[in-house]
């Protein structure tokens, strides 16, 4: 399934931490910012490996990993304990912390304090919360608790029940209007970067070079300054439905079906384990114990 390629692990050497002052540094020199999520300690450290700018522990914890049909049943707790386990995996990369339905929503207060455990309980550098204009004073009272923000327009999943499912976002001129305005609401509120999810490349674009602040799209084309996917669906182990937008670079379900089937079959005919696989004691041991239990 993986497509021919040149690429190989980032070296360490000389490598340094990725900041929100990269991503700016990035965008003006028109170069692209790489994202995943990870949820894990040692997806995290291979991405960290591969040399990708930004981990986000995303909520999509709640549908990849935990099996819930929607991110909202998705705790503060959860994102907290994943996101220790990403933090001790990844060195360099800017680890993002995904804030969950109903921990920025609902009091500003409470926004500024769950903001602030992803950074003083779950070694995250930054979070993301989603939603536009009314989400503009939350950032802005985080951002001045010195707590990086990245924004989240277009299909935001915590609001798949008012969006009337996981579907693109900004389609007619209105919506699209609507939707630039956010994103610079956003801006002037102090987010250092912006996910743009399921909307018009066209739309994506022109809000990229509208914006000083990196774009990081998902399902958004082309034009944005960045691009992020779920790590299980590149990797082939989601397969409850694949987004339009998803390239598959591995299918790491059906490795995992194969090698599990091996097992089984080799543990029903008797092939593993082998006895290289197991461990022995000395001969003079083993006599003295079937002495000791009477079975010499
Ligand atoms: O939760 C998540 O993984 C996300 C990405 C889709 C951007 O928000």
């Amino acid at each position: 399934m993986s497509t021919a390629s040149t690429a190989s692990p980032a070296p360490a050497e000389g490598r340094k931490k990725i900041t929100t002052l990269t991503f700016r540094r990035k965008k003006e020199r028109r170069e692209a910012i790489s994202m995943l999520t990870a949820y894990d300690y040692p997806t995290a450290l291979a991405i960290d490996q591969a040399g990708i700018d930004c981990i986000l522990v995303g909520d999509s914890l709640g549908m990849v990993v935990l099996g819930y049909q929607n991110t909202l049943p998705v705790t503060m707790e959860d994102m907290l304990h994943h996101c220790r386990a990403v933090s001790r995996g990844a060195r360099y990369a800017l680890l993002m912390g995904d804030m969950p339905f109903m921990s920025y929503q609902a009091d500003v207060s409470d926004a500024v304090r769950n903001a602030g455990r992803f950074l003083q309980e779950s070694g995250m550098d930054a979070v993301k919360l989603e939603g536009g204009r009314e989400r503009a004073e939350a950032v802005r009272q985080i951002v001045l608790a010195g707590i990086p923000v990245m924004g989240h327009l277009g299909l935001t999943p915590q609001s798949v029940h008012q969006l009337g499912g996981f579907r693109p976002q900004g389609r007619d001129a209105e919506a699209a209007r609507r939707l630039l305005q956010d994103a610079q609401i956003l801006q002037e509120a102090g987010c250092f970067s912006l996910v743009l999810e399921s909307v018009p490349a066209r739309l994506a674009g022109l809000i990229s070079r509208r914006l000083h602040i990196p774009t990081i799209g998902i399902g958004a084309g082309a034009g944005c300054d960045g691009q992020v996917l779920v790590t299980h669906d590149l990797l082939g182990l989601f397969d409850r439905f694949t987004p339009k937008f998803v390239k598959k670079y591995a299918d790491l379900n059906g490795e995992m079906q194969r090698a599990f089937s091996e097992y089984r079959a080799e543990v029903e005919n008797g092939a593993f384990p082998e006895e290289q696989h197991s461990v022995e004691m000395p001969d003079a041991e083993w006599q003295e114990l079937l002495e000791l239990v009477g079975e010499s």
